[in-house]
């Protein structure tokens, strides 16, 4: 039998659009104030994508830099992972548009749908792969770009959303106290219609009538969707911190989906964290959805936050509903 092995993140990378959507920006056109959306969202600005940028072309980018953060070039890359619910097209998947700009030849690339939750289930998925002794060298990424799906005349859901993406390298390492020491995966799919786009599937095939009615953007009841997330969000630490064996002061960064700043401090409160041990970026960036929580880590390994044996939590909730966790040692 193989010897037992963790899969160890080694390398991270990130990127966002150039274009920089500011809160005065809405105020031009929607019935809302910068003091309405920093007071209730703690957003500031956040990145739209562009002519001739797009999911594809960010999580590329943050892959090239992830590659190369490892060390690696891309011909050693063996299988890619994609999290992301704003696909370039419905098919083929955005991880092969990946493998094609990177010139990765004939891998394996699959995308995965678990919308603000999808870059923890991509982690746990590439992990299992590493494990299992499958491959050595997985690239995950969480890549969206939710402003080309957001309503811009619903002030309640269009000032949330920003686009980006993140990833990293996973490899394996024989020492069992590093890398991925947890994974939670959870769905409700009784609740898919807090948070939905109706259109564009096969319930709803695109036609001009679901044009019309504005079906092809996101649809979201906040304030449900606002409750179940502080829920989930203390759940899922508590989880984490109790499979592991983590007193809060054992755990260096937890880094929670970047959705709403009242969302993570009811969410981590609970555990008396102090705020210098969250990891929150939602001010620049909005809610990025899949590529939230590894463009949050990924700033705060670059900024020295955290480094080599640092253990963080990772938290997340999205549509699905979906909710997920993972504790990691650096
Ligand atoms: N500017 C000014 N007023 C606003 C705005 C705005 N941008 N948005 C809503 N309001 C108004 C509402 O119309 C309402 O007015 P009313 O009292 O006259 O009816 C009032 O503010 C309060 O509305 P609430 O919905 O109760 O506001 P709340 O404090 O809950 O904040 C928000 C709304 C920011 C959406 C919050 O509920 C939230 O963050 N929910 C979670 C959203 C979320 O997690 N989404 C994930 C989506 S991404 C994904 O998973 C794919």
């Amino acid at each position: 039998m193989a010897e037992p092995v963790r899969a160890a993140i080694t390398g991270m990378g990130s990127a966002v659009p150039e274009t920089i959507l500011t809160n005065a920006d809405f105020e031009k056109t929607l019935d809302t104030s910068d003091e309405w959306i920093i007071k209730r969202t703690g957003i500031r600005e956040r990145r739209v994508v562009g002519e001739g940028e797009t999911t594809a072309t960010l999580a590329t980018e943050a892959a090239r830099r992830a590659i190369a953060d490892a060390g690696m070039t891309v011909d050693q890359v063996e299988l890619i992972i994609c999290a992301t619910v704003t696909p370039e097209m419905l098919f083929p998947a955005t991880a092969c548009f990946v493998q094609n700009a990177l010139g990765a030849k004939d891998i394996p690339s699959f995308d995965l749908s678990a919308a603000c939750s999808g870059f923890i289930y991509a982690l746990s998925a590439g992990e299992q792969f590493i494990r299992t002794g499958a491959y050595r060298n997985v690239l995950v990424i969480g890549a969206d770009c939710l402003s080309r799906f957001a309503d811009y005349k619903d002030r309640s859901s269009c000032i949330l959303f920003g686009d980006a993406a993140g990833a990293v390298v996973l490899q394996p390492t024989a020492e069992l106290d590093k890398g991925i020491q947890h994974t939670v995966l959870h769905s409700d799919g009784s609740k898919w219609d807090l948070l939905h786009v109706p259109a564009g599937g096969v319930r709803h095939p695109a036609t001009h009538q679901t044009v019309d009615d504005g079906m092809h953007y996101v649809h979201m009841k906040g304030r449900e969707v606002f409750r179940f997330a502080v829920e989930k969000m203390q759940w899922l630490m508590g989880d984490c911190m109790t499979k592991c064996g983590l007193r809060a002061e054992d755990v260096d960064l937890i880094v929670p989906h970047q959705v709403n700043i009242r969302i993570i401090q009811a969410a981590v409160e609970k555990f008396g964290f102090p705020m210098e041990k969250i990891a929150v970026n939602i001010d620049k960036y909005g809610n990025t959805s899949a590529a939230s929580i590894p463009l949050a880590m990924e700033e705060a390994f670059h900024a020295g936050r955290i480094g080599p044996g640092s253990t963080i939590v990772l938290v997340a909730f999205g549509a699905g509903l979906s909710w997920a966790g993972a504790v990691i040692r650096l």
